[in-house]
């Protein structure tokens, strides 16, 4: 591979893996890179990522090492690219990237199917009590059927308010037209009519939440969505409303949300992502209303393959002296 970058003696760019990876793609990696493995696949903390960083061109993260400004601004001059294994790049500072000439890369597309099943999976299994019924079986709790137990949450022909309509609401929205439910969505700016194929755009994020029957949330973790669904914006949904979250922990309020699925004035979440996870709020897990997962929004041997593959791709264009497809910063 020709090379613009800095290489070791084998020529081949130096590439720092923080965590395993598919097999298939650490083949990959150990073809055409110089590359240092985490054996343990513990999580590199700030200070650790930062020496152990030391002597690479370049570095493969995953969205559980974090790199604020303090983080970038040490890392050792060689290190040019930093590639992320996921499309969220929230966890990477991008203006101190951007400050420092570090170039950093992400991996969308190749999840979006993957993410957007999952989301359809906590839609039905919050609004029809799945968490329940399973621990209601598996404990031999499971009286006899009847005609008024465990009554959920009809979805067939419900509004569902997408919050970011990217590739991944995109995707959510066209699962849940198979189960006739009307699309509300609201988007940094309005999608064309071929994209929004009869969705309803709502301008302000908090007239959306007005129709929300279910809310999917599917914008990234920034600054302006930080703690979007609080107290004040869950009180104008509908009551009886299901909020599901494959996006990030971060968007959500959680004091907010266990108060409500407290009250009953929503009636179910799905969750897949938390703020601080894995450590989550551990209000959470007391709720039977809330199905609860531990971010596998991309976790199926395809998806996860083709993660990787996009990440090396990535670095691949990069040490050839081209521009990374998907070049964030
Ligand atoms: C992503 O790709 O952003 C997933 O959430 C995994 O971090």
């Amino acid at each position: 591979m020709a090379s613009t970058h800095p290489q070791n003696s084998a020529g081949k760019p130096r590439i720092l893996v923080t965590r395993k990876l598919p097999a298939a793609v650490e083949a990959r990696l150990k073809r055409d890179y110089d590359a240092t493995f985490n054996p343990t696949d513990s999580v590199f903390d700030g200070d650790r990522l930062v020496a152990e960083s030391a002597g690479h061109d370049g570095i493969l993260v995953c969205s559980t090492e974090k790199l604020p400004a303090a983080i970038i601004e040490k890392l050792p001059p060689e290190v040019k690219i930093v590639a992320t294994f996921s499309v969220g790049h929230d966890h990477i500072d991008i203006a101190a990237s951007k400050a420092r000439g570090l170039a950093v890369t992400n991996t969308p597309d190749v999840l979006t199917d993957a993410t957007a099943d999952t989301t359809l999976l906590l839609l039905l299994a919050a609004a029809r009590r799945a968490y329940e019924g399973e621990r209601m079986v598996r404990e031999d709790r499971w009286g006899r059927w009847e005609p008024t137990g465990m009554l959920g949450v009809h979805v067939t022909g419900k509004r569902l308010a997408i919050l970011g309509m990217g590739r991944i609401g995109r995707a959510v929205a066209q699962r849940a037209r198979g189960f006739e439910m009307e699309i509300h969505y609201n988007n940094r700016s309005r999608l064309s009519p071929e994209l929004e194929q009869g969705a309803i755009f709502h301008e302000d994020p908090e007239e959306l939440l007005t129709v929300a029957d279910f809310l999917s949330i599917n914008c990234p973790a920034t600054k302006e969505t930080h703690h979007f669904l609080n107290a004040d914006r869950i009180a104008r949904m509908p009551d009886g409303a299901v909020v599901v979250n494959t996006a990030r922990g971060s968007i959500v309020h959680d004091e907010s949300l266990i108060a409500a699925l407290t009250s009953g004035k929503l009636a179910a979440a799905g969750l897949d992502v938390f703020e601080n996870e894995p450590a989550i709020h551990p209000g959470y897990r007391d709720l039977p209303n809330c199905f609860l997962l531990p971010h596998i929004g991309s976790a199926t041997k395809e998806t996860r393959d083709a993660m990787g593959f996009r990440a090396l791709d990535n670095l691949d264009a990069f040490f050839a002296g081209k521009s990374p497809k998907d070049r964030v910063a």
